[in-house]
């Protein structure tokens, strides 16, 4: 993380750092914890100090960057994996008491670590075990613990209905706390929306430590928490979400075209058809650079689902997009959930049990960048954004289409602004395997110079991004009393006029600024105390 404003604390960072709690803190508060909690579910159990053995491996897994895997990564004074909401309750009290930051985590995939690193002493929650999903069919709802993931989330809801699914993400250990809260999207968002689109209440506990519902929290924070990102506004113990109608089989295929087979040619036309066509059509496409027979060259991969036979498909493809030139022999007619395994990768007959597994075996150091693409690029910008990435290296561009439902839906209806008027998002990202800060420097060059050479082809003022494509290269970061301006720098960015109104709902739910980090919307109420002090 790079900030000017850490620069300068230092010598103070370093300080309170690396000074360990003593003992008689630490045990002052355990019991803090214990007194607070429910005793028939002893929280002692469940709070890791760094002299227990399960310290680091808890703390590890969940880490989905290596970039924060290292021995320098600044590590929680403990831990604690709740297992009941009391657990929650006490871990805010003891920590406001005690003076430490919370990180929140429930997947781990924030892209930039933020809910398991913090420059201040604080301790990690880590949501893992409180992820019971619980579905009720006949009414069409599923109540899912933060700790959830996505993958968990479709498995239930494919093992009681073939003709049920839900809009989220495509990775599937994603978690649903942080996920849902931050958007969430997937290839059925041109047909349903977003995750926060398709949400219906929320058990939260804020930083009194009460348990709230969508009743009790009121309308402006259930809005904040779809969009806003939860970690600003308290901690997110459960989601009810409406589930959506799939069809029986669905239709999936993927093709891949070099530059020399026509590929950016066909690129550019996909962005004429991509964000206008049938709702029940998702063309991801994947750019990369590569090596072919020798040469470096650009290869463009074309992901769809479609909620509908192959025949229907076949027929859409012909009328709206006969570049691609696709034929039957390449579409596949699967289940909703075998689709969901085919999109993450997986060979066609895979068991879903697979949704199940939380940990990957591939973790990467990687990084991340969002941009909105809101008029077609032109072939000859397409060449010299080719040329780029051939120059760069190892570096890919994801393209998701918009249009359909984000369109319908308006930009102030939930925190998550990026709706009509954008033809597809971009994602940028680049992974390595090789440790150590010199490699590290170099990707992270290679994909900030992509993101700079992208400049003129993307939306302005303010050049946009998606919350959950978490990146602190946007703004100031650091100083987690940053006021408006500084954080109306990406604030704006990912929420455009929304920042405001986030800002309003948090100085009413949490003006003490309690539940705070890099990148959380600031209270007002913090501010002009912390001028007057
Ligand atoms: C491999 C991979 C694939 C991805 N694919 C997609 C995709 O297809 N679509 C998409 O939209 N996004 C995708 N993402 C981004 C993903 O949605 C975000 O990283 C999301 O925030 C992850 O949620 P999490 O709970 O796993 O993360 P965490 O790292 O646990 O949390 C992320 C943020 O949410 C906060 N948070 C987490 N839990 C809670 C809680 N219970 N209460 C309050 N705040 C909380 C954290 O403090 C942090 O600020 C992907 C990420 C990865 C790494
Ligand atoms: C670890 O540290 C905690 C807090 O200081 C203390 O209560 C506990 O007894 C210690 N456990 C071991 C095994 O040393
Ligand atoms: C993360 O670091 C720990 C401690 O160094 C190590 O044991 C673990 O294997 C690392 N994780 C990965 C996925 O490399
Ligand atoms: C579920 O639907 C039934 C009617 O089928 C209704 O009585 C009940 O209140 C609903 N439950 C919830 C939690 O919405």
């Amino acid at each position: 993380m790079h900030t000017t404003t850490v620069a300068t604390l230092v010598p103070f960072l370093v300080f309170i750092i690396l000074v360990p709690m003593s003992v008689s803190d630490s045990n002052t508060i355990l019991q803090c914890l214990s007194l607070n909690s429910e005793p028939s579910h002893p929280i002692s159990e469940l709070t890791y100090f760094p002299n227990t053995s399960s310290y680091s491996p808890i703390l590890n897994s969940y880490i989905r960057n290596l970039r924060f895997n290292s021995s320098t990564t600044p590590k929680p004074i403990f831990i604690l994996t709740p297992t009941h909401i009391s657990h929650i309750q006490a871990s805010i009290i003891c920590c406001k008491k005690f003076n430490l930051e919370i990180r929140i985590r429930s997947g781990g995939h924030d892209y930039d670590g933020l809910s398991y690193v913090s420059q201040s002493p604080f301790i990690v929650l880590d949501m893992f075990l409180l992820r019971s999903v619980v579905i009720d069919l006949k009414n069409e709802t599923l109540w899912v613990e933060s700790g959830a993931t996505v993958g968990e989330v479709y498995y239930k809801i494919a093992e009681k209905s073939k003709v049920h699914g839900f809009p989220a993400g495509v990775c599937p250990t994603v978690g649903v706390g942080g996920h849902f809260s931050g958007g969430g999207y997937g290839n059925m968002m041109r047909k349903f929306g977003l995750s926060v689109d398709n949400i219906l209440d929320a058990k939260i506990v804020d930083v009194d430590g009460r348990v709230l519902d969508r009743v009790s929290m009121g309308e402006d924070v259930f809005w904040a928490i779809r969009g806003g990102g939860g970690a600003s506004f308290g901690v997110i113990v459960s989601w009810k979400i409406k589930l959506v109608s799939v069809p029986e089989i669905v239709t999936v295929f993927r093709v891949e075209k070099t530059l020399e087979q026509g590929g950016g040619e066909i690129v550019h036309q996909w962005q004429h058809v991509a964000d206008k066509v049938h709702d029940g059509l998702f063309i991801r496409v994947v750019v990369s650079s590569t090596k072919r027979k020798g040469v470096n060259t650009v290869k463009a991969k074309f992901n769809a689902l479609f909620l509908g036979n192959a025949h229907e498909l076949l027929d859409v493809m012909n009328e709206r997009f006969p570049e691609l030139g696709l034929v039957g022999d390449q579409c596949i007619e699967m289940s909703w959930i075998d689709s969901v395994l085919f999109w993450y990768n997986y060979p066609v007959g895979t068991s879903s049990d697979i949704l199940l597994e939380r940990h990957s075996s591939t973790e990467k150091f990687l990084k991340r960048k969002s941009d909105y693409v809101k008029k077609p690029i032109s072939k000859v910008e397409f060449d010299g954004i080719w040329k780029k990435m051939i120059e760069l290296g190892k570096v890919t561009l994801t393209f998701n289409p918009y249009g359909g439902k984000m369109s319908e839906i308006s930009e102030v209806e939930t925190p998550f602004p990026h709706r009509a008027g954008n033809i597809y998002k971009i994602q940028y990202s680049v992974n390595w395997k090789e440790e150590g800060n010199d490699v590290a420097n170099q990707y992270l060059d290679r994909i900030r110079k992509l993101y700079d050479y992208m400049t003129p082809y993307v939306s302005k003022s303010p050049r946009s991004s998606y919350l959950n494509y978490r990146d602190v290269d946007l703004g100031v970061n650091g100083d987690r009393n940053v006021g408006y301006e500084e954080a109306s720098i990406w604030g704006k960015k990912y929420f455009k006029g929304n920042f405001d109104r986030l800002v309003e709902v948090k100085t009413a739910i949490d003006p003490s600024n309690f539940f705070r980090y890099e990148q959380s919307i600031p209270s007002l109420a913090s501010k002009s105390s912390i001028m007057a002090e």
